[in-house]
C-alpha cells in the first residue's frame, strides 16, 4: 500500500471542474473570447491568474488589460464560481470517494489534498469531507501552478511521507504531470488520451479502491 494518498479536489472529489468551466466560459463570452471544452482541458488544475492568462492569450488579448484590470477579471470569475458552489452538499461527492476515504483511514494511510483552488477549504466543508484529511494544502501558499510539483510536494511534506510512497489522484493533464514530476505514482480520472502520462487511468471515481491504489503502487 502507499503510505499517503494525495487527492486533487475539483473533478476528483466532486464535479466542481464543471462549475469552474462554466464560470470561465461566462467571463470568456463577456471578453469576446469564446472557448470550448477541448480548450478547457488546458485550464484544468491551473491556478486562477494563470487560467486567465491562458484565456487572454487564446484571444491574443494579454496586452489589452493592465494588472489591476486582470485582477478584477479574475475576481469576477471567482464571484460567478463562488455563487455556483453555494449549494454543494454531501450528495455532490462523486461515487466511491467516501468509501475510499474510510478505507484509507481504517488502514492508517495518510490522506492529503493538493488543490490549486483557493476555495478548496470551503468546498471541502460544504461536501463534509474536510474531516477525513490529515492536511489540506492552502493554495494561497503555493507559488507555482500545476504542472509544477510544488503543491503535491507540500502535501507530502505536511503528512510526513516521502514522495515515492505517495499516490496522487488527478483529473487534469497538468495535475498528472505535477504528480509525476513530484516522483509519485499517478492515478487519473477521465479520458486516457488526454491523461496518458498517468500510471493508471480510470473512467470514473467509482473504479477507485484500495485495490486499484495498491496495484499502481506495486508496479
Ligand atoms: C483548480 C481547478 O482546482 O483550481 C481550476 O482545476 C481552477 O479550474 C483552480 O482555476 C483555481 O481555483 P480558484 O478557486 O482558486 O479560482
Ligand atoms: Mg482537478
Amino acid at each position: 500500500y502507499p503510505q499517503a494518498v494525495i487527492f486533487d479536489l475539483d473533478g476528483v472529489i466532486t464535479d466542481s471542474a464543471e462549475h469552474h468551466f462554466l464560470a470561465w466560459q461566462q467571463l470568456g463570452q463577456e471578453l469576446s473570447i469564446p472557448f470550448d471544452r477541448q480548450f478547457n482541458e488546458t485550464l484544468k488544475g491551473v491556478n486562477r491568474m494563470d487560467s486567465l492568462e491562458r484565456i487572454l492569450s487564446l484571444g491574443q488579448a494579454n496586452d489589452r488589460y493592465s494588472e489591476t484590470e486582470k485582477t478584477a477579471l479574475a475576481e469576477k470569475k471567482n464571484r460567478y464560481y463562488v455563487e455556483s458552489i453555494q449549494h454543494l452538499t454531501p450528495q455532490d461527492v462523486l461515487p466511491g470517494i467516501i468509501d475510499l476515504l474510510k478505507d484509507l483511514r481504517q488502514n492508517k494511510i495518510k490522506i492529503a489534498m493538493a488543490s490549486a483552488s483557493k476555495n478548496a477549504q470551503f468546498v471541502s466543508e460544504r461536501l463534509e469531507v474536510d474531516h477525513y484529511f490529515d492536511h489540506i494544502v492552502d493554495a494561497a501558499t503555493v507559488e507555482k501552478s500545476k504542472p509544477h510539483p510544488e503543491v503535491f510536494l507540500k502535501a507530502a511534506t505536511a503528512v510526513g511521507v516521502a514522495p515515492t510512497d505517495c499516490v496522487g489522484i488527478e483529473d487534469a493533464a497538468a495535475g498528472v504531470e505535477a504528480i509525476k514530476s513530484a516522483g509519485m505514482r499517478a492515478i487519473a480520472i477521465g479520458d486516457a488520451d488526454i491523461l496518458n502520462a498517468a500510471d493508471l487511468v480510470l473512467t470514473d471515481t467509482s473504479k477507485l479502491s484500495l485495490t486499484t491504489l495498491s496495484g499502481v503502487f506495486s508496479k
